[in-house]
């Protein structure tokens, strides 16, 4: 696992965008052989969407032949709600790039058959040739996408109860009233993620630190669904110096010392000024 530590939030965002648009650019995807981008919401992303808005604006980077899976949305929250993350993901992100609407693939939690819908959404998954890069987030109890404590490892797209936890972590989009908050949703599994070719996980924050120490130094448990990272051959998480004060020091020396030495912060941060 590569694990990049960052000043701060701004500097976690500008890498994160610079890794992408590098991973986008040297796969020179064209119509016959796009590029699949899985994409997750929260606040987690939002500064890396700005820079690679920033990037593709600046002619960059395009999208026109990138395709994008998203990794989840809550169930019975209309399409328009602006907290759906079908509403986040276009004003926030793909209404300023070049992306083809056509290319964009959100679950539909309020499809009539649900399960039908998670079945139709890993197909459209297989049917592209998978996903090259799954971008993510982490909840404070180490979720990634809505893979809550206790989900399956190798889980699939499907129906999930989300916790109290996470309830309470997202009704400050719902005028903090968690009975606003929808209680199920619709999410990849650990699986769809793992089934990536590469995965970079986002972590910012002290709020995330527990979650960021399991991902790294605890073993794999499904009570920590991103520890599953652990098992993937091109796992890489960016997260900033606020996050890692659970992480034992030596843990923390030894991803400083390896990122100075393979240049890995310079290296990212300044490719695209
Ligand atoms: C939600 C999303 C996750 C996201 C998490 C953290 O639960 N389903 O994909 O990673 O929130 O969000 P934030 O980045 O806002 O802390």
């Amino acid at each position: 696992m590569r694990v990049v530590i960052t000043k701060n939030y701004d500097e976690m965002s500008k890498w994160a965008a610079h890794f992408v648009a590098k991973k986008i650019l040297d796969a020179n995807p064209t119509a016959e052989k796009p590029f699949k981008l899985g994409c997750p919401t929260g606040s987690s992303p939002l500064g890396m969407y700005k820079e690679l808005i920033r990037l593709n604006k600046a002619g960059v980077i395009s999208f026109k032949n990138v395709i994008t899976f998203n990794m989840d949305e809550y169930v019975g929250l209309p399409e328009e709600h602006p907290e759906s993350y079908h509403s986040f993901m276009w004003n926030n992100f793909f209404n300023f790039i070049d992306i083809k609407k056509e290319n964009v693939h959100i679950l539909n939690g309020n499809a009539p058959d649900l399960l039908v819908e998670c079945d139709h959404y890993e197909q459209m998954i297989e049917d592209a040739g998978g996903i090259d890069l799954f971008m993510g987030g982490i909840g404070p109890d180490g979720h990634i996408a809505f893979n809550e404590p206790g989900s399956s490892l190798t889980s699939k797209t499907r129906v999930k109860t989300l916790t109290t936890n996470t309830l309470q972590a997202n009704c400050r989009f719902f005028d903090n009233d968690i009975r606003k908050v929808p209680k199920q949703a619709l999410t990849v599994g650990v699986g769809t993620v793992m089934s990536a070719k590469e995965i970079i996980i986002l972590c910012s924050g002290h709020t995330k630190a527990r979650a960021l120490k399991h991902a790294i130094e605890n073993g794999v448990n499904h009570m920590w669904t991103v520890s599953m990272l652990q098992m993937h051959q091109h796992g890489n998480i960016v997260c900033d110096e606020e996050c890692c004060c659970d992480l034992n020091v030596s843990t923390y020396q030894y991803f400083k010392d390896k990122q100075r030495i393979e240049g890995l912060v310079e290296h990212f941060a300044d490719m695209f000024e």
